[in-house]
């Protein structure tokens, strides 16, 4: 049994999710965190909106929103998108809500500047005569000095994805009020990371720190990482804006001033952290957490988020010093990111009305199904997307004739001959090669969710469902019961248990994937289900599931997937290129 402390990416509340994100940093790592809990594990999840920030700022202003009213509105709406999935965090917050986070943030940024690690400096930057303000990041747009693409943001260029200094944009405008700035000098504190690369980010990193283990990183992380740490720089962690994370008292006198946002967001995990723990009524708790060697911090993001993750989230965490009682903070164990999600050939995007209506969507098609079919296509590797097509045929072709095919028929049949109760076996099946294949198969599933492998995972899933199907039609138990024979009888009545216990290992193995058929499923197999805990167990390739005890009673066989037919498939479509064109 170990610990592990696990974090989803915060969701700016600048707009609604959709099932890009949900396929990228929540769903995975709600898989993860239920089969860590099956297996024993002492788990924490954590997350919530990410409230500050230029992109937030904007978008409120422009639509003339108090900036309060505006982040609950996304905020309850993004939540409610979780719930209608099924993740399940332990603490859903929000960086503006959280009582703890503003004094956490500010403590991280003074115990940086105690340290000597971050260090202020006068310089110029864009400023608004108009509007009589500075103007960060997103508030500008001009050509990107890279690459030329005309409309570079401030902060970062969406054409080519460099991080720019906006100072070197060419020709900006402010997206506020359509002038041209002019360069006004202001004062801003930076980050020295390379200080604290020397500090002990590379050994962490390598591998090198023994007391800083990791597991190991995907190659996208590796990739971004590596090229970053041969050339790091200092960056700004403060602001010019109206809204956000004042700095400490006694740092400065001038007015405005509050931290970067990609400052105080990741911090925002601690502080949530300790608003969970103070609410279980143990506040100094949060520590065991973030402060214990021994438990395992594990970041999911998607890829846009590594830089912070990898490199500027673990350099604040190193630059602490002693100022938190003596104790360091833990660095990422593991940060499984993960690529983009497509719909249908393109980006989601709610401006251009290409995306899938959340509330419409749950009203016709069930959480479960849902969430198999973005496993089975999570964008692990490379870019990846959700189809109409490969919905249907995941949800007809896998969950309902595979998976929901084989409940049904084992549960009707049980009903009509052995009346609803298991049946006694013998060991006359053991060794059977398509039960051995199904061990192999099931006993892979937990492996891949170790290893945050959620495709191979949910294939292996199906593949045991497969060797399940086979082993029922080869030994055609409906045949068997036909015959006057004992001994056809009997393997009749052990062929019954076989795939009754194997339905119960189903259900188990299933829970992560589709929390709620799982439960339906026990809810069928009766006292199987009721008299086993809904542990992950140890089945697997040299070990099948135990005989179970002839005579319990087995409960009502239902539906577990319904079928999704061809005509509302290509309604769904129509309607979808149908609002991307005409804007409705
Ligand atoms: N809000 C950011 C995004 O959506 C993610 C913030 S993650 C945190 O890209 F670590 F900063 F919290
Ligand atoms: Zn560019």
């Amino acid at each position: 049994m170990a610990q592990f402390l696990v974090t989803s990416a915060l969701p700016y509340a600048n707009g609604p999710i959709h099932f890009g994100h949900v396929a990228g940093a929540y769903l995975p790592a709600d898989v993860y965190v239920r089969y860590l809990r099956m297996t024993g594990n002492d788990v924490l999840y954590v997350c919530g909106t990410d409230e500050y920030g230029v992109a937030i700022t904007l978008t409120a202003e422009q639509e003339g929103s108090d900036y309060r009213e505006y982040l609950d509105r996304w905020h309850d709406e993004i939540k409610a998108l979780f719930d209608r999935f099924g993740i399940c965090f332990d603490i859903f917050s929000g960086t503006a809500r959280c009582p703890h986070h503003t004094q956490t943030a500010q403590k991280f940024f003074s115990n940086l500047l105690k340290e000597g690690l971050v260090h202020d400096r006068v310089e110029e930057q864009w400023f608004s005569e108009k509007s009589g303000r500075f103007l960060p990041d997103r508030y500008l747009q001009g050509t990107c000095p890279d690459c030329g693409h005309e409309q570079a943001r401030g902060d970062e260029c969406p054409a080519c994805g460099s991080w720019i200094d906006a100072n070197r944009l060419g020709d900006p405008t402010s997206l506020i009020d359509g002038s041209k700035p002019i360069l006004k000098e202001t004062r801003h504190w930076y980050l020295n990371l390379p200080k604290i690369q020397k500090l002990g980010l590379d050994d962490w990193y390598t591998g090198k720190d023994p007391k800083r283990p990791h597991a190991d990183w995907k190659s996208n992380v590796h990739g971004h990482v590596q090229a970053m740490l041969k050339d790091l720089q200092e960056r700004p962690i403060t602001r010019d804006l109206p809204w956000g994370v004042p700095l400490p008292d006694g740092i400065t006198d001038e007015k405005g001033k509050v931290l970067y946002v990609w400052f105080d967001a990741p911090v925002g995990y601690i502080s949530q952290t300790m608003e969970w723990a103070e609410k279980e009524g143990n506040p100094e708790s949060w520590r065991d957490w973030w402060q214990n060697p021994d438990c395992k911090l594990v970041h999911f993001i998607g890829k846009d988020n590594i830089a912070f993750h990898m490199v500027v989230f673990p350099s604040m965490l190193l630059g602490q010093g002693d100022s938190w009682e003596g104790r360091k903070f833990n660095l990422p164990w593991s940060v499984p990111a993960n690529e983009f999600y497509n719909l249908q050939g393109r980006k989601f995007s709610t401006s251009e009305n290409w995306y899938l209506d959340n509330e419409k969507f749950f009203e016709n098609y069930s959480a479960d199904a849902a969430r198999f079919y973005l496993l089975m296509t999570a964008p692990e590797t490379s870019d990846s997307e959700f189809t109409w097509e490969g919905f249907q045929i995941t949800n007809n072709s896998l969950l309902a004739d595979k998976l929901g095919n084989f409940a049904s028929r084992v549960l009707k049949f049980n009903a009509k001959r052995f009346e609803s109760k298991v049946p006694a076996g013998d060991a006359s099946c053991d060794g059977d090669p398509s039960l051995k294949e199904a061990d192999r198969s099931w006993g892979a599933v937990g492996s891949h969710l170790g290893k945050n492998e959620y495709r191979k995972s949910a294939q292996a899933l199906m593949a045991g469902c497969d060797s399940l199907n086979q082993f029922f039609d080869n030994h055609a138990p409906w045949k068997l019961a036909k015959s006057e024979n004992q001994a056809d009888m009997q393997k009749c009545a052990t062929v019954l248990e076989r795939c009754i216990a194997y339905l119960e290992l189903l259900s188990r193995r299933l829970t992560p994937f589709c929390p709620d058929s799982a439960q339906k499923l026990r809810v069928m197999l009766g006292a199987v289900a009721e008299t086993k805990d809904l542990r992950w167990g140890d089945e697997g390739e040299n070990q099948p599931p135990a005989t179970l005890s002839a005579g319990l009673s087995l409960g009502e066989p239902g539906v577990l997937f319904k079928k999704i037919d061809d005509q509302e498939v290509q309604e769904e479509i129509e309607a979808l290129l149908k609002a991307s064109k005409t804007g409705a």
